[in-house]
């Protein structure tokens, strides 16, 4: 059999394969560097940072669910300034794009960290974090709102020429309809989903499981939503689509570069096997080729959905 071409580009970004990490499930790159070979990913995208550290919230912060998680991490990270200073020196070296995860409380936060960052050697792209359901302000407020949307990526689409990505929460009332705003305000590829909202209860103590009684979802249980979004943000908007939420196995990721995703990230999968990544991509390439495909690009949005004929 043949060479397969698993090569993708999104957002400016060229990738040797679509599987990227997810934000938050992979640190900074440089703690899983022993257990995988990263520079066999398609991109890394670094945990959410912001202008200055951030503690995060209180235990208990994360508590297992039926095929799933919930979390309530809060963007705790390093700040802009170590992330550059003691972060970026492992990450420029890599060979694979780097994608610099960005949050804030405001506006002007996401555009101040743009703007530094855009001077930064070794920054790929920027992914707008405005999905994050563990923050008191910012993150998902924005998110959920077009209007504000649309006028958080145009600030940061003028202070800016890195590539620009802009992520999405599921828990807004129509997710077309946010994409919509940030494709129109420049961003270059939509990234979704981030978690669902979600609480859990011990009914012995009475007591939500998180310190912030609320958390967000992720993991197997929230995949059949996420390729849902995926499938209809792909059909709406003419930028390249990056999906995620629940991909365990190289036939997770399949379903959304079906459905129209360019390229695809692995989450919650990484907290049990960092390997997690590595296993689809060797996954999608047997299939490409199990199936006579010479290239990945010709199976992203290949969904079938005309009914079958009767004989
Ligand atoms: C522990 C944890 C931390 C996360 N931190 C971030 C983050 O900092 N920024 C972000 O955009 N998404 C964050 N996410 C969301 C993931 O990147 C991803 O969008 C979501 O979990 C759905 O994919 P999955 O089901 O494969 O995990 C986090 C998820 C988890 C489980």
């Amino acid at each position: 059999m043949g060479e397969v071409d698993l090569s993708v580009e999104v957002a400016r970004i060229r990738m040797k394969n679509p599987v990227m990490v997810a934000s938050g499930t992979f640190g900074y790159g440089e703690e899983l560097a022993d257990l995988v070979d990263l520079n066999k990913l398609g991109a890394i995208v670094v945990k959410t940072i912001t202008l200055r550290p951030r503690l995060g919230n209180p235990p208990p912060r994360i508590v297992e669910t039926p095929s799933g998680m919930l979390n309530s991490i809060g963007l705790q990270n390093v700040g802009l300034e170590e992330f550059v200073s003691r972060k970026m020196p492992f990450l420029r070296k890599l060979e694979i794009p780097v994608i610099v995860s960005i949050g804030g409380e405001r506006p002007d936060d996401y555009v101040q960290l743009a703007q530094e960052l855009s001077g930064v050697e070794g920054v790929s792209g920027l992914e707008l974090n405005i999905s994050c359901p563990n923050v008191k302000r910012g993150g998902m407020a924005i998110g959920v709102d077009p209007e504000e949307t649309y006028e958080l990526v145009w600030r940061v689409r003028m202070v800016t020429n890195l590539p620009l990505i802009v992520k999405l929460t599921p828990n807004a009332a129509d997710v077309t309809e946010i994409a919509r705003a940030a494709v129109d305000a420049g961003a270059e590829a939509i990234s979704l989903v981030n978690t669902f909202l979600a609480m859990a209860v011990d009914v012995e103590r009475r007591r939500p499981m998180l310190s912030t009684i609320t958390g967000g979802l992720s993991g197997p249980a929230i995949r059949p939503i996420a390729v849902r979004m995926v499938w209809q943000v792909a059909q709406s908007v003419e930028v390249p689509v990056i999906g995620m939420g629940g991909i365990m196995s190289w036939r997770d990721a399949m379903e959304f570069l079906i459905v129209g995703a360019s390229a695809v990230a692995v989450g919650t999968a990484n907290l049990i096997d960092p390997t997690a990544p590595i296993k689809v991509i060797e996954g999608i390439e047997s299939y490409l080729k199990r199936h006579g495909f010479s290239s990945v690009r010709e199976v992203i949005g290949s969904l079938e959905t005309t009914p079958k004929k009767r004989r």
